[in-house]
Order: structure tokens, then C-alpha cells, then sequence
């Protein structure tokens, strides 16, 4: 079973939600989107959440930052949609929706002002993740991605036993990715690197979380900057 099956349709929401807690990611994530969109989208701002998973996050960081926002969580398994969903419904927020969407060629068109994606381009091809969002053009995205202690390759440590259907995910390898190359990826897309923040998690790992802006929000806020200062 490769990785798109296991997430497709194999692994249950129980086992992942179940293991992302164990090794203690799940927190660390949740802190971090909460962070990174508190301090980049603007109130009102239209924000896509791409392989949002179970909305475990919900679990570690109250729903209501998101109030502000009106939010379109995608995922590739309708199973967690469903479960994601449920969470919604408890949350008191308002202004979203679900979709079912692969990454890899997104059919979702926008207009996004800001996109996150956690941990899911490990489990893609995650050059396609990034031609995805560059199609759809938000001004800013958050990418977190998992990086290991010097000498651990695999992606789930192998001393620790993942639960049940999480097992074909590990057996399907999912693959690190190389912070330069994402960046430089990013660059061919038109987008920099604003912020970088460094989560340190269970096992030596860290989730390190880089939000990008468009060269194009860029100039506009230079633009504005200067309309904004009288001249001399
Ligand atoms: C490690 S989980 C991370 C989930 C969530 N972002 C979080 O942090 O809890 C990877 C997620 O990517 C989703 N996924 C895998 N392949 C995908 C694809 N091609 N398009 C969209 N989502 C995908 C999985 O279903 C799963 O929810």
C-alpha cells in the first residue's frame, strides 16, 4: 500500500489522532498554526487549511482564533473530513467549510488570502503541493515540516509502534522534506520566507514552521508604506 492509499481511505481517524498525540506533535502544531495566523491574516481574511486532517488541533488550541477568519479546510480522506466537521459543528465558528481535495492538483480556486499546510508534504509529491498553492495565489502560507535529529532518517521513529492502521503509513515510508530545497521551490513560485518558528518535539525532532508572503503582497506593502509617508 503506498501512502496515498493509506491516507486515502485505510488509516482510521481514532489510530492517527492516537499516534499524533503519543510523540506529541499534535500540540506542538496546533500552537503553531494558531501562532502564525494570529500574527499574519488580517480579521476577515479568507484562509485555506490544505490536509487539515481530523482538526486534531482543535484538541490544543481553542477554536475561537480562528473566529475572525472565514476557513476552507481540505483533506484527502472524507473519514477525517467527517470527523473535522463534527469538531466544527461543536466549535461555535461560523464561517467555513469542508472539501474534499487532493493536494497534488488542487480543484479549489480561491481566492485564498492565506494557506497553511502541516505536515503533509512529507506524505505527497510535494513539489505538485506547492505548484497547488501557487495556482490558487494566497499572499501568505505557513508550511510546517518535521525535521529529525542527525542520523534518523525515517519519518516515525523506529522504536516507536504506531497504532493499528498506522502502521501502512509508516510501511509506505513518507519522506522528509529538505528545508533549502522547499525554500528554493517556494522562491520559483514567487514567494519569500517572512518568519520561521522552531518547535522542539519528543525524540529529538522539530516541527519547523516557515510562513512565506507572494513577492507581489510584498511590493504592495512597500507601496503602501511609502504612500503612507508624506514627502519632505
Ligand atoms: C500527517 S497528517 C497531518 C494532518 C494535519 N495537517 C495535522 O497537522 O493534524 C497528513 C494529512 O495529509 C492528508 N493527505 C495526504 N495526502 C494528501 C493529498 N494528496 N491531498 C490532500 N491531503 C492529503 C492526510 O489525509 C492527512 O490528513
Amino acid at each position: 500500500m503506498n501512502l496515498r492509499q493509506a491516507w486515502t481511505g485505510f488509516v482510521t481517524p481514532e489510530d492517527y489522532e492516537l499516534h499524533m498525540a503519543s510523540i506529541g506533535q499534535a500540540q506542538a502544531n496546533a500552537v503553531l498554526v494558531r501562532e502564525a495566523v494570529i500574527n499574519w491574516a488580517a480579521a476577515g481574511a479568507r484562509l485555506w487549511i490544505a490536509g487539515a486532517g481530523t482538526g486534531q488541533m482543535f484538541d490544543f488550541a481553542s477554536a475561537a482564533f480562528l473566529s475572525p477568519f472565514d476557513v476552507t479546510f481540505s483533506d484527502i480522506n472524507a473519514q477525517f473530513l467527517e470527523r473535522l466537521e463534527a469538531r466544527l459543528a461543536q466549535s461555535g465558528l461560523t464561517q467555513w467549510r469542508t472539501q474534499l481535495d487532493d493536494l497534488e492538483q488542487t480543484a479549489l480556486a480561491g481566492p485564498f488570502d492565506m494557506a497553511a499546510v502541516v505536515l503533509v508534504f512529507e506524505h505527497i509529491a510535494w513539489r505538485k503541493g506547492i505548484a497547488s498553492i501557487a495556482k490558487v495565489a494566497p499572499a501568505r502560507c505557513l508550511i510546517v515540516i518535521q525535521q529529525n535529529p542527525a542520523g534518523m532518517t525515517a519519518a516515525v521513529t523506529p522504536s516507536r509502534v504506531p497504532p493499528g492502521t498506522m502502521k501502512a503509513v509508516v510501511a509506505a515510508k513518507p519522506v522528509l522534506v529538505d528545508e533549502a530545497e522547499l525554500i528554493a521551490e517556494m522562491a520559483t513560485k514567487g514567494y519569500r520566507e517572512l518568519e520561521r518558528t522552531i518547535s522542539d518535539v519528543p525524540d529529538g525532532k522539530k516541527m519547523l514552521a516557515l510562513v512565506f508572503e507572494s513577492n507581489r503582497r510584498f511590493i504592495d506593502r512597500i507601496k503602501m508604506r511609502q504612500t503612507e509617508v508624506p514627502e519632505e
